[in-house]
């Protein structure tokens, strides 16, 4: 079984999207994958197919039960918040040792999928970020980055953050931004003279993960 966790430098960049194009691709060369997204914030019954989780879900061909739900997304919040505030407003809070605890168990399957929460330096709660939980967990990780203006600082940053842990980056993702002002190849080209040995990609859009280009040499040795 081999684990990779993934983040990105904030919402919205496309870790689900990834995890959803890597077990459609991990499916097909008959790996078994799990992807687990353990902190969903914004969730309510009416979104319950949109929501990471229901996305995930589908992409593993399992069925968007509430069971199915919470094994794979034990926390879950209504508000569409940071995780710390979205607990505080309904009176818990996450912690650090139960959440990596969760993370840790063992499960039946090649590849287990853990995508994060927003970016890296989240907060979790009072005390931890999303960093402490990747430093925690020690599985490899997958930055996912954007091509819009503006993502250098970002990428550079978190991969910053990141080495300053000694956190092993698997690899980088440059998913295409909706509007981006030099084409993604040229992002990674530039993203690329800083970071040195870390394998970077690029996926174009696609309009659904099927479409998607081939990731899995991103992760391939680790197979
Ligand atoms: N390469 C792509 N091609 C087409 N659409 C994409 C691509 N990447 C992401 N998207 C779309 O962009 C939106 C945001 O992506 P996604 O939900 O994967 O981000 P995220 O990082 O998981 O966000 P969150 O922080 O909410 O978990 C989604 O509607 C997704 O389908
Ligand atoms: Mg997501």
């Amino acid at each position: 079984m081999k684990k990779f966790f993934l983040t990105s430098t904030g919402t919205g960049i496309g870790k689900t999207f990834v995890a959803q194009v890597l077990i459609q691709q991990l499916l097909k060369k008959k790996y078994s994958v799990r992807a687990i997204k353990p902190i969903l914030t914004g969730f309510n019954k009416r979104n319950e197919r949109s929501n990471d989780a229901g996305l995930l879900l589908n992409s593993m061909g399992l069925d968007i039960s509430s069971e199915n739900i919470s094994s794979i997304s034990p926390w879950t919040f209504k508000h569409p918040l940071s995780p710390d505030l979205a607990a505080f407003r309904e009176g818990s809070r996450i912690s650090l040792r139960e959440l990596v605890g969760f993370c840790r168990q063992s499960y039946d399957a090649d590849v287990v999928l853990i995508e994060g929460i927003g970016g890296i330096m989240v907060p979790l709660n009072q005390n931890n970020t999303v960093l402490d939980w990747i430093i925690s967990l020690n599985a490899p990780v997958l930055l996912i980055v954007g091509s819009y203006l503006g993502t250098f600082s970002h990428t550079l940053t978190a991969i910053g953050m990141l080495k300053e842990k000694a956190v092993n980056i698997a690899g980088i993702i440059i998913n295409e931004s909706t509007n981006q002002p030099i084409s993604s190849e040229e992002t990674a080209e530039v993203i690329s003279r800083f970071t040195k040995n870390i394998p970077i990609q690029v996926l174009p859009r696609c309009t659904t993960p099927e479409h998607a280009s081939d990731l899995l040499p991103l992760i391939n040795r680790y197979l």
